[in-house]
């Protein structure tokens, strides 16, 4: 199988200066909901590629990719400024484990992100799965600024359509926001602000984890549930803490 597929943009959604989702129309392999496929565009004379999770849910027409301008890096500047009807290459085998095949039977589903690793969440969130396999599901997104709490409309479809099963909480750390937590997500945890707004406790024997972006709030998150008795999840050792990180 060739290594690029050429797929085409259909649209490009600014959030912010630096926040943007992309749109495409490509033929790749089906994915599962939570996993990342490849970017690229020819650079020079060689493509760069990045992998990106997928918004989209599997089976909707087009591929949805969020993303955040790194000034420095060489291709998401570069996938910023791609506008409708351009050719973008996608890796045609979708992967990841960030995955609800992943996660063993529990009763209460945590999805803890920072930033732009809210996009695999928001692709499991549109399917049936979650629905049909746990009694509560919490997303939280933390954010520097409440202007970077991107796709709160699709959110707020998912809180009409299970407002007793699901919670969402945003997190802002730099600015004052009245509806959101203030600080860290690990503080949240450690403090138990993020247990009381959900109206629910982090209780390993019902719960699974997963955490999506920012690598040390991974590692700071998962400290906090260590220390409140969650731990990692391994398939020979099962646990509740399960994660992705972006850089
Ligand atoms: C499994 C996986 C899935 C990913 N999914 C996404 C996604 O859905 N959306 C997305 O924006 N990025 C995602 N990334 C990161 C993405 O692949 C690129 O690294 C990023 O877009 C920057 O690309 P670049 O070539 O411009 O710079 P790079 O050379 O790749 O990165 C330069 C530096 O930018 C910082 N950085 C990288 N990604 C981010 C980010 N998302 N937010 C803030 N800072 C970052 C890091 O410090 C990194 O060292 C994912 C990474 C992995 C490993
Ligand atoms: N956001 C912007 O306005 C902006 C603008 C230009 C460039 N950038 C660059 O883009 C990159 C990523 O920025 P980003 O805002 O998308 O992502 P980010 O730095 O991962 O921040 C997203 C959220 O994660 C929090 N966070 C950071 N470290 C954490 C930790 N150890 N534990 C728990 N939470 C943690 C941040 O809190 P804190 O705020 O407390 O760190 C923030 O609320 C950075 O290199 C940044 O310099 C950002």
């Amino acid at each position: 199988m060739a290594q690029w597929t050429e797929g085409r943009v259909i649209e490009r959604i600014d959030w912010t200066e630096r926040l943007h989702s992309l749109r495409i129309e490509a033929a790749i392999e089906p994915f599962k909901a939570g996993q990342f496929a490849k970017l690229g565009l020819k650079i020079g004379d060689e493509i760069v590629g990045r992998p990106y999770s997928i918004v989209s849910a599997p089976g909707e027409p087009l591929l949805e990719f969020y993303f955040s301008t790194v000034p420095e890096g060489p291709l998401s500047p570069r996938l910023a400024r791609l506008a409708a009807g351009d050719a973008v290459l996608l890796g045609p085998r979708p992967n990841g484990f960030l995955v609800l095949d992943e996660v063993p039977p529990t009763i209460h589903l945590w999805l803890l992100s920072t930033g732009t690793g809210i996009g695999p969440f928001l692709s499991i969130l549109k399917t049936a799965e979650p629905w049909q396999r746990f009694q509560r599901v919490v997303l939280v997104h933390a954010a520097r600024t409440a202007d970077e709490l991107s796709y709160r409309r699709a959110i707020a479809r998912i809180m009409e359509a299970e407002p007793r099963r699901f919670s969402y909480i945003p997190v802002v750390s730099r600015e004052r926001a009245d509806y959101a937590l203030a600080g860290r997500i690990p503080t949240a945890i450690a403090d138990g602000r993020l247990e009381a707004r959900a109206g629910l406790a982090l209780d390993p024997a019902k719960c699974h984890v997963l955490l999506c972006g920012n690598p040390a709030m991974l590692e700071d998150a998962t400290a906090a549930l260590i220390a409140r008795g969650l731990r990692k999840h391994k398939r020979k050792e099962p646990g509740q803490i399960s994660m992705e990180s972006y850089w």
